[in-house]
């Protein structure tokens, strides 16, 4: 494993680390022991940070990581979010009383006095133009409840306007093969800002694992079954919004440039590595086969400027006009 730094946390975080939604909820069900035996694994790998959320089965993924740690005795970093068991999900929502609570039922969940870091948990725009609510968070930070704060946002625009308020230390984005806007002027500023960068979504819900076809079928409590076209939330989550057919054939063509001896899912880790900006990236995993093929990413050696192109075209010819400007 590598390690990068963290914004101006001090962190050193795994360049691979785990994003633990699937893990919760909202991707069929996952048994328990495998979920606890991909944390496991992960950490095996030398993966130090866990991305969570209050809301990933209503705090089952939270529990879980909890129970790691009681497991392990290393050190990681567990970043979770709060927000969305609001409902309705309002900007009016994410007031004091409601994320003091948020944090400490997160607290409660984590088994811990301190919080590594909370994000805001794609919060409706307006959010961003509360500075209140980021006062909120500097008063956490102040009482000991939570190390450090951060946002996950869904545009690039709120990226952007959330790395004004300058005691946010990290922006959690959708950046893939499939979603490449936040490498132009985002990563610039958050370099420059010296804000960390968790690229999410990075096999685009599994699609860039090359394993999809038109006969795959999702379960009724599968987000690419239920939120195909955005129903449950933004559509950008799911297939990073890029049509099912459509995703299905620039897989086909990427495929063509993954070297011998590496997946595709691993291909598409590696491709997200190449950009210096991004602190970390947190591929989801199911089960240990997963992590581990995931964390083993990080050991591959970069990718030449011919690779970079070949996929930066099969990028601006089928993905580009249809995404580009959405988020
Ligand atoms: N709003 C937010 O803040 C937000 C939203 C989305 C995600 N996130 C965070 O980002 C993390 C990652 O995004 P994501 O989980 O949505 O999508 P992802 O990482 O692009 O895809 C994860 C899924 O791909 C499949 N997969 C993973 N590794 C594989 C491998 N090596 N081989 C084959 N299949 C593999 C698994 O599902 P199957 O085996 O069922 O195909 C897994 O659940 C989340 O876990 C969460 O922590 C945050």
């Amino acid at each position: 494993m590598n390690y990068r730094e963290f914004g101006r946390t001090g962190w050193q975080v795994s360049e691979i680390s785990f994003g633990a939604w699937a893990i919760g909820a909202d991707w069929g069900n996952v048994q328990k022991d495998d979920a606890i035996a991909a944390l496991h694994t992960a950490l095996d790998e030398g993966v130090n940070l866990f991305d969570t959320a209050d809301a990933y089965g209503d705090g089952r993924s939270e529990k879980l990581l909890a129970q790691l740690k009681r497991e392990r005795s290393e050190d990681f970093y567990i970043i979770t979010k709060v927000g969305r068991r609001l409902n309705p999900h309002t900007a009016d929502g994410y007031n004091r009383e409601n994320i003091t609570r948020f944090v400490e039922r997160s607290l409660k969940n984590l088994e811990t006095d301190t919080l590594d870091l909370v994000q805001l948990h794609c919060p409706p725009t307006d959010v961003y133009y509360r500075p209140e609510v980021f006062g909120v968070l500097d008063n956490l930070v102040q009482a000991g409840k939570i190390r450090y704060y951060g946002v996950s946002v869904e545009k690039v625009e709120e990226a952007l306007k959330a790395i004004e308020y300058p005691n946010v230390q990290s922006v959690q984005i959708i950046f893939n093969i499939f979603r490449q806007r936040p490498s132009e002027l985002f990563f610039r500023e958050a370099q420059r800002r010296k804000v960390g960068v968790l690229a999410r979504v990075p096999l685009s819900s599994g699609m860039l694992t090359g394993k999809f076809s038109n006969a795959s079928i999702f379960g009724k409590d599968d987000h690419r079954q239920y939120n195909r076209h955005g129903e449950a939330f933004d559509v950008g989550e799911t297939f990073s919004g890029v049509d099912y057919d459509l995703s299905l054939e620039a897989v086909e063509q990427l495929r063509a440039f993954v070297p011998e001896g590496m997946s595709m899912a691993q291909f598409a880790l590696r491709w997200i590595l190449m950009f210096d900006a991004v602190s970390c990236t947190i591929p989801g995993a199911k089960n240990p086969e997963q992590a581990r093929a995931n964390a083993q990413a990080a050991r591959l050696a970069p990718f030449s400027q011919e690779i970079m192109s070949r996929v930066q075209r099969v990028y601006e010819t089928l993905i580009k006009e249809e995404t580009h400007h959405l988020w």
